[in-house]
């Protein structure tokens, strides 16, 4: 079953729990909450206060996206704060395996992200240390990008890297996501769908969730 993790990046802060609770209707499996420095990625959002607010609104699991280098300086801090996954990316550290490492000893789920023009060979050595893989599909550090198809093919890899090596990582895909292309990554192998605009800006994001988990879960029954 592929899962929607709608990104809060896109929702009303101001009311930030209503629009959890909203998705959460929809059948929402995560919340994806973006951080960035304004280093890594040329743009600046929300930290660990979010974070820790957004833990007492909802008991869905927190999906946090870590868009700041040396992502391992703040680990311990998102892991007090009350997120569940935490993703680093492998463009952002030289210290992968660590950084990885730090957040599965603290019993959260670790995932290792790519940019688009990062290839999938670079996560070889981490695949065994990975709960989950996030391919990007737009540059990171904006939401309302349209999606890199270059990215199907990623996963398609990371699929086949999978089964050939008995890994037992989840895909995850984020950026430019939304109905028109749910279908297609499903298809490619992605387990977990991050959205933004496509649900926050929709008229009903609870609909929009809905929608999108009806159409994974079609596309996943063509799926051999
Ligand atoms: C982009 C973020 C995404 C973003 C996706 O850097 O990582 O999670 O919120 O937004 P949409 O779905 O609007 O492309
Ligand atoms: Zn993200």
């Amino acid at each position: 079953m592929a899962e929607i993790a709608p990104s809060i990046l896109a929702a009303n802060l101001t009311s930030l729990a209503e629009e959890v609770r909203s998705v959460e209707r929809g059948g929402a499996s995560l919340i994806h909450v973006d951080v960035m420095d304004g280093h890594f990625v040329p743009n600046l959002t929300v930290g660990v206060p979010v974070v820790a607010s957004l833990r007492r609104a909802t008991t869905l699991p927190l999906d946090v996206h870590l868009m700041i280098e040396r992502p391992e300086r703040y680990i311990e801090a998102f892991a007090e704060a009350g997120a569940d996954w935490i993703s680093v990316h492998q463009e952002a550290t030289p210290h992968l395996h660590r950084a990885l490492g730090m957040i599965r000893e603290r019993g959260l789920r670790a995932g290792a992200v790519l940019n688009p023009a990062t290839p999938v060979d670079t996560l070889l050595e981490v695949l065994d240390g990975v709960d989950f893989i996030l391919v990007m599909s737009v540059n990171p550090g904006f939401g309302g990008q349209k999606f890199l198809p270059g990215a199907l093919e990623k996963i398609r890899q990371l699929g086949e890297l999978r089964a050939r090596y008995t890994h037992s990582y989840r895909i995850e895909v984020d950026g430019g996501v939304g109905p028109e292309n749910v279908a297609e990554l499903v298809r490619a192998g992605a387990d977990i769908l991050v959205a933004g605009t496509a649900i926050f800006h929709a008229p009903d994001p609870a609909e929009a969730v809905l929608r999108m988990r009806q159409l994974a879960s079609e596309a996943r029954a063509q799926r051999v």
